[in-house]
């Protein structure tokens, strides 16, 4: 960030990982770390039926008017105004709210064409621009970055490949499951050089027994070292689990230590909450055949899993199985973290699969059955 500040080239970040392993936390910390450094900041969460020119423009519309509040010589504001305006015509975004001061026209031929391709660069352009005459870097924060099209994460990256031609002091920093693997030909190969994806994942089990230990440790409690290594197996180092263990576990203990026994009926606590609420209200969106679909991967175990596998336990032909993956995909439910495979984006959901539908039958082994026989 402080290089992209004095318009020294640097790649933007999109931090990507599976659910609940502390993403939106990360982003939010590096907005308040960017601010502390003088950034103006946008932070938006992409959205499964939202379109990146909606959620984009009443925050450019805000950080302009910001901006323009900022006294200095020039017209670049302005002009971002502007091209905002005529974006805006181009996208038919239709925001009740979107009101601007009327004695501002938009550029008519700059960033109106409708093609995101075309006017998103051409918009962060002149928004970086305005930024770099008032002296001030920007950073767009977006969560959930995996929700765009294929065609909107192409224009983000057209975007930033434009800033960064001319180094004008805007930077991205996204969140979301990965999108790499979804990205095609040249998008894919912009990307690359464009951006950084630290991959956010499990904690190690130092990080796990530090992340459980230090905050009760700060209350004068300690857990025992078999129950520390009790959490550290059941929750696999994810972040959302140890939380959920870390609470069950402080609430349960009558006293210090918190012992492997008392970790163990928390466990049993813990387990019915996850099932009740972080793994079933993802259940709850799907449709039966999904479920069959998921159930299917679970039976294969932690995956990642061929998709002709899938297929198999199906009984079906992985084209048959297109649309449903789709949905799947589409929901956030499943990724492909690489061609012709598939995972869960949710740890741990094969387990909870195999736990909510224990009487799944595979087709795979019927066949196999008739065949012995
Ligand atoms: N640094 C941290 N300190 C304390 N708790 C954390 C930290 N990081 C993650 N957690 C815990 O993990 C949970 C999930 O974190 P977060 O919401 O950032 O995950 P995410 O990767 O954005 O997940 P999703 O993909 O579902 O949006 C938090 O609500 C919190 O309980
Ligand atoms: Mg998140």
């Amino acid at each position: 960030m402080g290089r992209v500040k004095l318009k020294r080239p640097e790649k933007s970040i999109l931090l990507t990982g599976l659910r609940g392993v502390g993403k939106t936390v990360l982003l939010i910390e590096i907005e308040r770390l960017a601010q502390a450094d003088g950034y103006r900041t946008i932070l938006i969460e992409a959205h499964e039926d939202k379109r990146l020119a909606t959620l984009l423009a009443p925050h450019l519309r805000r950080l302009l008017f910001d901006l323009d509040r900022i006294k200095a010589a020039g017209d670049k504001v302005r002009r971002g105004i502007s091209v905002l305006k005529s974006f805006i015509s181009g996208f038919k975004v239709s925001y009740g709210d979107l009101e601007f001061s009327l004695d501002i026209e938009p550029e008519k031929g700059t960033a109106d064409s409708g093609d995101l391709e075309i006017d998103l660069p051409n918009l962060f352009v002149a928004v970086g621009e305005a930024a770099e005459e008032r002296q001030v870097a920007v950073a767009i924060m977006i969560d959930e970055i995996q929700y765009f099209t294929a065609s909107e994460l192409s224009a983000l990256i057209m975007a930033m490949h434009r800033l960064q031609q001319r180094q004008l002091p805007l930077v991205l920093i996204g969140a979301g499951l990965p999108i790499l693997p979804g990205l095609a030909g040249e998008s894919k190969s912009y990307a690359e050089r464009l951006f950084n994806f630290p991959d956010v994942g499990a904690l190690s089990e130092a990080d796990a027994t530090k992340a459980l230990q230090d905050p009760v440790k700060a209350m004068g409690v300690e857990f025992e070292l078999a129950a520390l290594k009790e959490i550290v197996r059941l929750t696999k180092g994810y972040p959302y689990f140890i939380q959920e263990w870390g609470y069950q576990a402080w609430n349960h203990a009558p006293d210090t230590p918190i012992t492997l026994e008392i970790t163990q009926q928390a466990s049993k606590l813990v387990q019915e909450r996850l099932d009740h609420n972080f793994f079933r209200v993802r259940f709850d969106r799907l449709t039966p055949r999904e479920k069959d679909y998921l159930r299917a991967m679970a039976e294969l175990g932690a995956g990642p899993y061929r998709t002709g596998d899938i297929a198999d336990i199906l009984g079906t032909k992985i084209t048959a199985l297109g649309p449903v993956r789709a949905s799947l995909i589409k929901k956030g439910m499943i990724y492909s973290p690489e061609h012709g495979d598939m995972a869960f984006t949710v740890p741990l959901f094969d387990e909870f699969m195999r736990r909510t539908m224990p009487r799944f039958q595979s087709k795979r082994k019927k066949k196999t059955a008739r065949k012995k026989n």
